[in-house]
């Protein structure tokens, strides 16, 4: 099974990729969290992506295409995978096809999750992340169960540098202009699937596991 998350930034992408790897026990792939490991490592990707990431902006094409190469590879992957954030343009995509045609894959389903603009600012105000295991957390809708902590780790929950009022402003246009397109190019697939995103995430999630139903 392989599948693609697709969704403006706060849409709950993560969110429902992570219930849906353990659901499938196939693994999430969240180009947003490799970039940011890299960062917390102070590689030079990681200082070169930070550049990008905190503006709001987009890593290069070339950059992000190799990390996908690279990570698809990996042993876990072969019962399937989950693409959280990528692709995000249209010459990712494409770059996406040619490498699962070369090993006669493809894509099962693209998911898109769909929610209003002023929900994503909303939400993405309210988030809270652990930097050490990634998990996510909203203090008003998906709250820890001791404030400021991590349930899964106990790592001390911090606000992403991205999630500031004008840098999610900027990231909504650059959703809009760069990956807003994608669905057009999933339409023709045939493959594409909307979710509503405005229900509480269990729901959205029973949503996404009766669409995983029909994959053919
Ligand atoms: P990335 O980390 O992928 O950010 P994003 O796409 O902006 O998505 P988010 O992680 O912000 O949101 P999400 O949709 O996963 O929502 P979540 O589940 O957390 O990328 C960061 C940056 O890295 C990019 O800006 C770019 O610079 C770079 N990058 C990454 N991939 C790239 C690529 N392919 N190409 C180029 N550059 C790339 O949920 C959000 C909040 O809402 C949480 O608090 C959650 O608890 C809550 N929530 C979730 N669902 C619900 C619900 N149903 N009801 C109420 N609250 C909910």
């Amino acid at each position: 099974m392989i599948l693609i998350f697709l969704g403006a930034p706060g849409s709950g992408k993560g969110t429902q990729s992570e219930l849906i790897s353990k659901e499938f026990s196939i693994p999430q792939i969240s180009t947003g969290d490799i970039l940011r490991n890299e960062v917390a490592l102070a590689t030079d990707l990681g200082m070169e992506a930070k550049t990008y990431m905190d503006k709001g902006e987009l890593v290069p094409d070339d950059i992000i295409i190799k990390i996908i190469e690279n990570r698809i590879k990996e042993k876990d992957t072969k019962k399937g995978f989950i693409l959280d954030g990528f692709p995000r343009t249209i010459k990712q995509a494409e770059a996406l096809d040619t490498m699962l045609q070369n090993n006669n894959l493809s894509i099962s389903k693209v998911i898109l999750i769909d929610v209003a603009d002023e929900e994503i600012i909303r939400r993405l105000g309210d988030r809270r992340v652990c930097p050490n295991c990634n998990a996510v957390y909203n203090i008003t809708y998906n709250p820890p169960k001791q404030s400021g902590t991590c349930d899964k780790c106990g790592g001390k929950l911090i606000q992403r540098n991205d999630d500031k009022e004008e840098v999610i402003v900027k990231r909504l246009s650059t959703y809009k202009e760069n990956t807003q397109p994608l669905i057009g190019y999933y339409e023709k697939t045939k493959r594409l699937t909307v979710i509503p995103g405005d229900m509480d995430i269990k729901s959205i999630f029973n949503n996404i596991l009766d669409e995983l139903l029909y994959i053919p």
